[in-house]
């Protein structure tokens, strides 16, 4: 057989997929059920919902990935599950679904740390060439990773509290958008003016960690002070001066980790990097630079399983499989 082929399931939050990758870098399919519409009168993902879609999902979302690439079990390689970091309830209906077919039809295992695989969304877009950064960006998590080689991952800067994709969303609360508020703070902020000063977070002169929870506040209270005044203020500044606060601070640090670590590339990783402030400030900044910038599309961007499926890839050629003993792990270090 000429090709390595990888059955990958992703159900760490609000999104059941599953996804056929080639030989760690083709998608033969990646099929996505989103639960946004089931969560968002709740203004949040609740977690007991999303583990009822998940299980009412998870077998037709797969029997379509295996459809859609024309594959069937025997000619897989791998079942590869995420692992974790998520809600746990939720990270079991995917973990149990992959042991169940790792098991009936003896296929090797392999548990995923969700961040990799954010982090390889990339590989699907152009092989990695080490050694790289990748700036994590997504709901959940706030990161500058070192890469010095395939699965070795160094966290040398993190949020300190929120993560960006967090801040985005209370922020869009706040304004009374629905959830998840990234997406629309990133459309208003494109017609709105930066005429609101908000605070950077720069830290420690030598630090690449972050902090958003002090720029969340000061918008809080900025409205709140506007609105004590009677006076009115346009949503659409509020979004752009949020997001240039947050671009700056994260493009700047992300400049620094460049020049300090010398890398080939610089990858963009995690659902907030479908921003596009932050992909044109990114590509502005490193566009015509000796690092060479990847950015995956945004399908790739936010939680699908062909991610899960490309940082697989690197577990199955070092044989790095599980046990029937994996276990969904909420607090997963990468
Ligand atoms: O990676 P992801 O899908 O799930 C986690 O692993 O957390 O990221 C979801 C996050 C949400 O906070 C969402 O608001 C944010 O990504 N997001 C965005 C955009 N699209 C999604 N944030 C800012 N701008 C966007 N265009
Ligand atoms: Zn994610």
């Amino acid at each position: 057989k000429e090709y390595e082929l990888i059955l990958a399931i992703e159900t760490s939050c609000d999104e059941t997929s599953a996804a056929i990758i080639e030989n760690g870098k083709t998608i033969r399919s990646n099929i996505v059920s989103s639960q946004i519409e089931s969560h968002k009168r709740f203004g949040g993902v609740v977690p007991e919902i999303a583990s009822r879609h998940h299980v009412e999902q998870i077998t037709l979302i797969i029997e379509q990935a295996m459809e859609e690439a024309k594959v069937t079990f025997s000619d897989l390689d791998a079942v590869a599950v995420t692992e974790g970091p998520g809600l746990v309830g939720a990270l079991l209906i995917g973990v149990n679904a992959a042991k169940a077919i790792a098991f009936a039809h003896d296929i090797p295992l392999i548990g995923v740390h969700h961040i990799a695989g954010h982090i390889y969304a990339n590989q699907l877009v152009q092989p990695l060439s080490f050694p790289l950064l990748a700036l994590v960006v997504s709901g959940g998590h706030t990161e500058i990773v070192y890469m010095s080689e395939d699965g070795s991952f160094e966290i040398i800067g993190e949020t300190r509290d929120d993560a960006v994709g967090e801040a985005y969303d209370k922020v869009a609360r706040t304004l009374g958008l629905p959830y998840p508020g990234g997406p629309h703070i990133d459309r208003l902020a494109k017609e709105g003016n930066e005429s609101i000063s908000l605070p950077r977070a720069w830290l420690e002169p030598d630090s690449f960690d972050f902090s958003f929870s002090g720029l969340k506040s000061a918008v809080i209270n900025t409205l709140h002070n506007v609105k004590q005044r009677g006076e009115e203020v346009k949503i659409e500044d509020v979004a752009a001066s949020f997001q240039a606060s947050v671009i700056e601070v994260l493009v700047e640090k992300t400049k620094r980790a460049v020049n300090q670590y010398e890398v080939k590339q610089l990858l963009l990783a995690g659902g907030v990097a479908a921003n596009r402030g932050l992909r044109e400030a990114l590509e502005k900044e490193f566009g015509s630079s000796t690092v060479e910038l990847l950015i995956p599309p945004l399908s790739l961007c936010t939680d699908n399983a062909a991610m899960i499926g490309a940082a697989a890839s690197i577990q199955l050629k070092k044989k790095n499989f599980a046990g029937y003993d994996l276990n969904g792990n909420p607090g997963l270090e990468l």
